[in-house]
């Protein structure tokens, strides 16, 4: 069978997208699927890329890219003939034959928010992952947020603040958010790997946070600052009811914050660990509120749900994932390969959910 994978796009994400394909690429199983790797670069062009896994290493100094290197790739056609076409630099077009179903590697707008889900549901084009319902409502951390109230999950205290609204009366937003108490965190409603996130310890660093978030998306959400152990379980969708890993924890020492340099720069002070130190009864707590979370957005496929394990027990549900960072230091991953699935079998679990 044939997968093409896609990477790379138009988001603030597109060089971790790209880091995740070099690893999926490495340790896809070569025996079973034939890959077609395709990448979306900066600009929204579908270009065919070289399947060399050692090109986009996840490398602090320089984070992989995909660059237009003049193909265009042509999706099928709706009941037309189901092979993938290429249009080389120089006009000329190849066939590259038929494919089965496309796993998108991509995080963000324009790749993990339903929009490129709606297109390949429109071109009858088969994907691995999240839906196109679950992937809007997730990678809008707003109604996120509604839908996992309405199911009865605790999340944080939190404000949306349209620019509109800020730029007319900022005076009432840093009134309103006051009630919030500190510390808060800054977020575009609609990003992710914390690009435009800020922890604000101090309201005179607020507007600043503000003039951040807004540089990613016209809508930003202002959240209380939940006291807690920073936990994460992944969870998996086939043929059967979805199932969550032992959980992992994102343990911070001197960093203040989960960030983009923690995350993915070697930024010190902060430990990606799993399984998490808990108890039995924690752990199924944490699996159980996993999952109730999956299935108020309706998830497909996977995702990762990140919580806050309070002082008293309480699990506060931060966000889901639907495409989580998937590069071989990710936490997705590591908790499957800690459940006893390896890198390998959990893409081709991935794949496989697809092509059903
Ligand atoms: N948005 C990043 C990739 C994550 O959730 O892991
Ligand atoms: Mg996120």
């Amino acid at each position: 069978q044939t997968v093409v994978v896609l990477f790379g796009g138009r988001s603030s994400e597109h060089s971790i997208s790209s880091a995740t394909a070099g690893g999926v690429l490495r340790a896809l199983d070569r025996d079973r699927y034939d890959v077609i790797p395709v990448g979306i670069t900066r600009a929204g062009a579908f270009v065919l890329e070289d399947d060399d896994p050692e090109k986009f290493p996840l490398d602090a100094e320089r984070l992989p890219e995909v660059v237009d290197n003049g193909t265009r790739v042509q999706w099928p056609e709706p009941g037309g003939i189901r092979t993938l076409r290429v249009t080389r630099a120089d006009g000329t077009v190849d066939d590259l034959g038929a494919i089965d179903v496309v796993l998108p590697l991509l995080h963000g707008p324009h790749g993990e928010d339903g929009t490129l889900q709606g297109y390949f549901d429109t071109l009858e084009v088969p994907y691995a992952g999240g839906g196109v319902l679950d992937s809007a409502l997730c990678m809008d951390k707003h109604f996120m947020k509604v839908a996992l109230q309405a199911a009865g999950i605790a999340v944080a205290p939190w404000v949306t603040v349209r620019a509109r609204r800020w730029a007319a009366d900022p005076e009432a937003v840093r009134a309103e958010v006051a009630a919030l108490g500190l510390p808060l965190f800054v977020k575009p409603a609609r990003a992710g790997s914390s690009v435009g996130v800020s922890k604000v310890t101090d309201p005179a660093e607020f507007d600043e946070a503000m003039r951040i978030a807004f540089a990613e998306d016209d809508k930003v959400l202002v959240e209380t600052g939940v006291v807690g152990r920073e936990i994460e379980v992944a969870i998996l969708e086939g043929e059967a009811a979805p199932r969550a890993s032992v959980p992992g924890e994102i343990v911070l020492t001197t960093r203040g914050f989960y960030d983009f340099e923690g995350k993915y720069l070697g930024g010190d002070g902060v430990d990606v660990v799993c399984p998490a130190a808990l108890e039995d009864a924690e752990i199924a707590a944490i699996q159980e509120a996993g999952i109730r979370a999956f299935e108020a957005v309706d998830g497909r496929g996977l995702a990762r749900v990140d919580m806050f394990l309070t002082a008293d027990g309480t699990l506060v549900v931060n966000e889901l994932n639907t495409m989580p960072g998937f590069t071989p230091i990710s936490m997705f991953p590591k908790c499957w390969i800690a459940s006893g699935l390896s890198y390998r079998d959990l893409i081709t679990e991935l794949i496989e959910a697809g092509l059903r």
